[in-house]
C-alpha cells in the first residue's frame, strides 16, 4: 500500500527551483515526436507504423475515447494498492512490458536497456523471439527480475521445442505464444522505405545462437550470414498451424501458456477448451490486420466467454493511466505496454524506458484514486460509461 503517484509528482515539482537540463518528456505525444527526431525513417516507421492504411492503429486509440470513467467520491483513497496476483506471482503493478523484437534498431542497448528498466520498476519483461539479443543474455542481465518469453512458433518444430527448453532453463516463468503473426503483414511504410531489419541480421539473436537452428546450416551464421538469414526467412512464420497443434507446446514446456492475439469470442472459447493458462487480447498494435477490431472493443467480448476462468490480459493502445483503468474495468487483469516504452528507448535508452514506466504507473495510481478506488482489483464496468 502506498501513494506512488504522489511521490513521483512531488519529485517533479521539487525540481522547480533547480531545473534538470536533461529532463525527459512527460507527455506520450512528445516522446513520440522526440523519437521521430532521433530515428531514421526506416526504424521510426517500423515502430510507429502498421498494416495497410493503419486504420487499426487509429481504432485502438479511438476506442479508449469511447469509454468514459465515472469517478466516485468520498471513498477514502488515501492509501492505494496497485498490485495484482497473476499466475501465482504477485506483481507490483497490473502492467507488463509487451514483447517487442529488433530493439537494436531503436537504440544500441536495445532489449538489455528495456529489460533493465522493467527490472528496476518490478514490471515483468516479455522477451521476444525476435530479440536482437539472445534470451539467456537478457536473463543474465536482469538476474532474478520477473520475465516471460514470447514464442514465434517456428516452422521447424525442433527449433520451437529448443526455444521452449531454453526459455525454461533461462528462468522465464511463462510462455506467450503470439498467434497473429504467421507471416508479416502488408506494411506500407516498411515497403516504401524498403525496410525489413531481419534481412540485415537484426532481431535474429535467438535463432543464430540456437543449436537446432544452427544445425540446419552448413556453416555458422558468423561464417555465412546470408545463408542463415535465408534459413530464417524460410522458417520464421508458420501459417499451417491449427488449434490441435497446441498440444505440441504443452508437451514441450511445463510453464504456463498464454495465447496473444485473441480477438474473436470463438477463439476465446477454443483457448479455454485447449486448456491454456491465459489469453492476451491484442491486435499487435495494428501491425497485422488493417481494419481490425480495436483490442479494447474486443476485450469485453472475450471476457464474456472467459468469465474469469483464466486471466485475460490486453494490449494495443495503452498510453496513459486512464487507459489502464478502462482496460481493467472491462475485464483485463493486466495490460502490456508497447510503443510508449520504445519511444522512451529511442530517446534515452534504459533511462527513457524507466521514465515512461514510472510516469505511467504514477498516472495510474493518481487516476485510480481520483476514480474513487484504492485498489486496481476493484475496478469493474460500473466505473465506465460507453459513449
Ligand atoms: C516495433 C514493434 C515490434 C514488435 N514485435 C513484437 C514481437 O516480436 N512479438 C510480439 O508478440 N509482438 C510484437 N509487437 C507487438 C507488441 O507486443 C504489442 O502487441 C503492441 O506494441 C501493442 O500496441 P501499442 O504498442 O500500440 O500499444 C511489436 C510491436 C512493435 C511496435
Amino acid at each position: 500500500m502506498g501513494n506512488h503517484g504522489n511521490q513521483v509528482q512531488f519529485q517533479v515539482y521539487q525540481t522547480m527551483h533547480n531545473p534538470d537540463p536533461d529532463r525527459l518528456p512527460v507527455i506520450f505525444e512528445e516522446w513520440e515526436e522526440k523519437a521521430r527526431e532521433v530515428l531514421a525513417d526506416g526504424p521510426y516507421y517500423y515502430v510507429a507504423g502498421g498494416a495497410g492504411g493503419e486504420s487499426t492503429i487509429k481504432a485502438n486509440v479511438q476506442a479508449f475515447d469511447e469509454w468514459k470513467i465515472i469517478p466516485r467520491m468520498l471513498r477514502n483513497v488515501e492509501k492505494r494498492d496497485l498490485s495484482i496476483e497473476l499466475l501465482g506471482h504477485s506483481l507490483k503493478f497490473p502492467i507488463l512490458q509487451a514483447p517487442i523484437g529488433v530493439q537494436s534498431i531503436i537504440h544500441p542497448d536495445g532489449e538489455l536497456a528495456s529489460a533493465q528498466a522493467s527490472a528496476e520498476m518490478g514490471i515483468p519483461y516479455i522477451t521476444s523471439s525476435a530479440a536482437t539479443v539472445p534470451m539467456e543474455q537478457i536473463s543474465t542481465t536482469i538476474g532474478e527480475a520477473p520475465r516471460w518469453f514470447q514464442l514465434y512458433w517456428n516452422k521447424d518444430p525442433e527449433v520451437t521445442a529448443s526455444f521452449l527448453k531454453r526459455a525454461e532453463n533461462a528462468g522465464y516463468s511463462a510462455i506467450v505464444i503470439t498467434l497473429d503473426t504467421p507471416m508479416m503483414a502488408w506494411r506500407e511504410n516498411d515497403l516504401k522505405n524498403v525496410y525489413l531489419p531481419f534481412l540485415a541480421g537484426e532481431g535474429v539473436g535467438n535463432y543464430f545462437t540456437d543449436p537446432v537452428f544452427c544445425s540446419r546450416l552448413s556453416q555458422s551464421p558468423k561464417e555465412d550470414p546470408t545463408a542463415a538469414i535465408t534459413q530464417w526467412t524460410q522458417t520464421f512464420g508458420n501459417p499451417g498451424l491449427t488449434w490441435e497443434e497446441l498440444s505440441f507446446i504443452r508437451k514441450h514446456t511445463t510453464l504456463p501458456i498464454l495465447l496473444k492475439g485473441i480477438l474473436h469470442p470463438e477463439d476465446a472459447q477454443l483457448a479455454l477448451e485447449h486448456g491454456v493458462d491465459g489469453v492476451i487480447v491484442s491486435n499487435h498494435g495494428g501491425r497485422q490486420v488493417d481494419g481490425a477490431i480495436s483490442a479494447l472493443h474486443a476485450l469485453p467480448l472475450i471476457q464474456e466467454v472467459i468469465q474469469d476462468q483464466i486471466p485475460v490480459l490486453m494490449d494495443s493502445g495503452i498510453r496513459r493511466g486512464a487507459d489502464v483503468i478502462k482496460a481493467l474495468a472491462l475485464g483485463a487483469k493486466a495490460v502490456l505496454v508497447g510503443r510508449p516504452c520504445m519511444y522512451g528507448l529511442a530517446v534515452a535508452g534504459q533511462r527513457g524506458v524507466r521514465e515512461v514506466l514510472r510516469n505511467l504507473t504514477a498516472d495510474l495510481d493518481i487516476t485510480l484514486a481520483l476514480t474513487g478506488e484504492s485498489t486496481v482489483r476493484n475496478l469493474d464496468a460500473s466505473h465506465l460509461y460507453k459513449m
